[in-house]
C-alpha cells in the first residue's frame, strides 16, 4: 500500500565555517550531523510522535519533511512520489500537501497583517472558495471552529491582539483548510499556557483523524506524545534509536536511552514509574561522531563492541525496531 509519507535515509549535515579563535589560529571546519540517516513511513491519518532531548535533530527533521530545508542526502516521498519531483512539477501543490505548525505562533504570522488578510491570502493563493464572499464565509467558519466567537470580532485584529492559544488554533485551522497529506507539529504547545494545552492537542488529533492527514508530532514531552501518538520514534544525535507502537515503546522500552528518558519523565503516571536511570552529562553535539553507538559515552551497558560498531536495527516480536547491540532479532 502506498504510504502518505515515506522518508528514506534522510540526512542533513551543516558545515560550520572556520573561525578565528582567541589565539589567532583558525578553527578546523566542523560538520554537524543534525539528521543522520532517518527512515520511517506513515499511513493516512497516522500520528507519529518524535521524542528526544533538545538538539537531537527533531526540528531539522521537521523542516526537511516540509522541504523548508534541502537534505544533504536521502528522500521524502508523498503518496509514493519523490518530494523533489513534486516540487518541480507543482510547487504550490506540494506546499499545500505538506504543512508545518511551529512552536511560537507569534512567529508564524506577519504581525502587520490582520487575521482577515492572513486567512484570505491563503484561500486566494490556493484558489479555495469561488469568490471573495465565499472566501470570507470560510474565514468566519474557520475562526468559529477555532473557538473564536463571534468570528467577526476577530477578523480585523492583529496577531498581537490575540493570545498564543488563539493564534495557535488559527495556525492549525489555516493548515487544515488546505487538506494536507501530512502535517508536522513542532512542539506546538510548549510555549502555551498549561491550561489550554490539552485543548490544542485534542483539536490536532480530531482534525487530523477527520481529514485522514498523517501527523508528525514533535515534542520533548513524553506524556503528551503518549496521549496523541499511534507510534513513537526516539531520536538521539540525529538518528532514530527506537521506533514502534506507542504502548510497546512506553511500557517496554528496549533501548537504554529510551529507558532512561522514560524513567526521568516526571509527568508519566507514577504507578508506571520505574527506577530513575541517571543520564550522565549533556547530550554531546553531533560533531565528529565516532564509528560506534552514539549513546555509548552515556550508556550504563556499553561494552567494547559498542564503541567500535554502530548497531543495526533489530525488529522485536512486537514490530518495534531498536538500534542496540543488546537487542536480538525477534526478542520478546
Ligand atoms: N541552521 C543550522 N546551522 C548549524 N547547525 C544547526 C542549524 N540548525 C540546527 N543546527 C544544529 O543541529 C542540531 C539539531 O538541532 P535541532 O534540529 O534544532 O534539534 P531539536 O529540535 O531536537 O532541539 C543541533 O546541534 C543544532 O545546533
Ligand atoms: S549499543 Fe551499546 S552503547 Fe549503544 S545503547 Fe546499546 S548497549 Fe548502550
Ligand atoms: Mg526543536
Amino acid at each position: 500500500m502506498t504510504k502518505a509519507l515515506e522518508v528514506k535515509n534522510l540526512k542533513k549535515y551543516y558545515v560550520q565555517k572556520k573561525v578565528i579563535k582567541n589565539d589567532g589560529q583558525k578553527s578546523s571546519k566542523q560538520t554537524i550531523k543534525a539528521v543522520d540517516g532517518v527512515s520511517f513511513s506513515l499511513e493516512d491519518g497516522e500520528i507519529l510522535g518524535i521524542i528526544g532531548e533538545s538538539g537531537c535533530g527533531k526540528s531539522t527533521l521537521g523542516r526537511l519533511l516540509v522541504t523548508l530545508e534541502k537534505p544533504t542526502s536521502g528522500q521524502v516521498f508523498l503518496n509514493g512520489e519523490a518530494a523533489s519531483k513534486l516540487l518541480m512539477k507543482d510547487r504550490l501543490k506540494y506546499r499545500r500537501s505538506s504543512q508545518i505548525i511551529f512552536q511560537n505562533p507569534f512567529d508564524t504570522f506577519d504581525p502587520r497583517h490582520t487575521i482577515r488578510k492572513i486567512l484570505m491570502s491563503v484561500l486566494k493563493l490556493h484558489k479555495i472558495g469561488k469568490n471573495a464572499d465565499e472566501q470570507l464565509e470560510i474565514c468566519i467558519k474557520t475562526l468559529n471552529d477555532a473557538g473564536l466567537h463571534p468570528a467577526e470580532d476577530y477578523l480585523d485584529r492583529f496577531p498581537f491582539e490575540l493570545s498564543g492559544g488563539q493564534l495557535q488554533r488559527i495556525s492549525i485551522m489555516r493548515s487544515m483548510l488546505l487538506n494536507p497529506t501530512f502535517l508536522v507539529a513542532d512542539e506546538p504547545i510548549s510555549m502555551l499556557d498549561v491550561s489550554i494545552r490539552a485543548d490544542i492537542i485534542s483539536m490536532l488529533q480530531k482534525l487530523t483523524k477527520e481529514h485522514h492527514t498523517a501527523l508528525v508530532f514533535i515534542s520533548h514531552d513524553i506524556a503528551t506524545t503518549r496521549y496523541i501518538s499511534d507510534r513513537v520514534a526516539v531520536m538521539y544525535l540525529g538518528k532514530i534509536v527506537e521506533i514502534g507502537k506507542t504502548d510497546d515503546i512506553l511500557h517496554h522500552p528496549s533501548h537504554p536511552y529510551t529507558q532512561a528518558l522514560i524513567s526521568n519523565c516526571a509527568s508519566l503516571d507514577p504507578l508506571e514509574k520505574r527506577e530513575v536511570i541517571k543520564l550522565e552529562g549533556e547530550p554531546p553535539t553531533p560533531i565528529n561522531t565516532g564509528p560506534g553507538c552514539y549513546f555509548a559515552p552515556r550508556c550504563q551497558h556499553a561494552c567494547e563492541r559498542c564503541f567500535k560498531e554502530y548497531p543495526q536495527y533489530r525488529t522485536k516480536k512486537n514490530g518495534v525496531q531498536v538500534a542496540c547491540h543488546l537487542v536480538k532479532e525477534g526478542d520478546e
